[in-house]
C-alpha cells in the first residue's frame, strides 16, 4: 500500500495531511524514513512513528470500553455526553462504530469496530453470542423471578416469550443474567416483565470475554487475537442454549 494510504487507512490525517506528513520527514516505517508519500510498503506487522509517537498497522479496530454511566452509544447524542468523545481522534476518523448498544445509564463493557463483518457477526441475534450482566433489582431477587427468566417472559412488541440463556442470583438485590439477543432495553423490560425493576445494570462480558478488572471505567484497550476468539466461545457458568426445534 501506499505511504500515505496506510497513514490514511490508521485515522492518522486526511489525504493531504499524509502526504504532508511523510514529507516533511516525521513519519518512520518500521525505523526507517520515507519521504516519498507514493512508496509502497507491505503492511503486515508495521511499526508506524509519527512525531515519535508509535502505531502499530491494524487493518481492522477492535477495541473494549469500559462505558461509564452518563454516555450516550451515538455519535450525535441527545441528553447525555456520547461514548465517541472517550476515544481518541484517530480512532473516530476509522470511523469505528459501536458493537450493539448499552442505555445512557448502563455500564461496562462495550466493543467498538470499523469491521462491518464483525459487527454484523456480533449483533445478529442468530449468532447467539451471550451478553452477561451484573442486575441490581429493585425488589428482593426471587426463585419465582429467576423462574420466569429463565422459562420467558412476554415482552410488548415481541411475537413469542424471551427467556434468558442463564440467571443466578448473586445477592439478596443482585443477579447475574445472560442474553443472547440484545434488543431495545431488554433486560429493563424483562425485570419489569417478571414483575420487579432494574436500578443499576453492568455488562460483565460478551460471550467469553470479560471486562478487565483493570480497565478503568472510561478507558479503552485494544482487541488482541486472543480476547477476539474469547469473544467467540461461551462463559463456563453459562450453559449453551438448548437446540432449537
Ligand atoms: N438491556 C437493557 O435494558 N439496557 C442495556 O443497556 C442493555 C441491555
Amino acid at each position: 500500500m501506499q505511504a500515505y494510504r496506510i497513514l490514511q487507512s490508521q485515522g492518522l490525517g486526511s489525504r493531504r495531511d499524509c502526504r504532508d506528513l511523510i514529507r516533511r520527514q516525521r513519519v518512520l516505517f518500521d525505523s526507517m524514513l520515507v519521504t516519498d508519500p507514493e512508496q509502497e510498503l507491505a503492511c503486515d506487522n508495521l511499526e508506524l512513528s509519527v512525531d515519535g509517537q508509535a502505531y502499530r498497522y491494524r487493518q481492522y479496530a477492535y477495541l473494549a470500553l469500559h462505558k461509564p454511566a452518563g454516555y450516550e452509544c451515538s455519535r450525535q447524542p441527545r441528553d447525555h455526553a456520547s461514548v465517541f468523545s472517550l476515544l481518541p481522534e484517530t480512532l473516530l476518523r476509522r470511523g469505528v462504530q459501536c458493537v450493539g448498544r448499552l442505555d445512557q445509564d448502563t455500564t461496562g463493557l462495550l466493543l467498538f469496530s470499523d469491521d462491518g463483518g464483525f459487527i454484523h457477526e456480533h449483533t445478529s441475534p442468530k449468532k447467539q453470542i451471550g451478553k452477561t450482566y451484573r442486575v441490581t433489582c429493585k425488589h428482593p431477587v426471587t426463585p419465582d423471578l429467576i423462574e420466569q427468566l429463565q422459562t420467558g417472559v412476554q415482552l410488548h412488541d415481541e411475537p413469542a416469550p424471551i427467556s434468558a440463556r442463564f440467571c443466578r442470583a448473586v445477592s439478596e438485590h443482585q443477579l447475574e443474567l445472560v442474553i443472547d439477543e440484545g434488543k431495545y432495553h431488554q433486560v429493563k423490560r424483562m425485570l419489569a416483565a417478571a414483575g420487579n425493576r432494574v436500578e443499576s445494570l453492568h455488562r460483565s462480558a460478551v460471550g467469553g470475554f470479560v471486562l478487565p478488572d483493570d480497565l478503568a471505567v472510561g478507558a479503552w484497550q485494544w482487541l488482541e487475537a486472543e480476547e477476539l476468539s474469547a469473544l467467540k466461545t461461551h462463559l463456563e457458568n453459562a450453559p449453551s442454549p438448548s437446540p432449537q426445534p
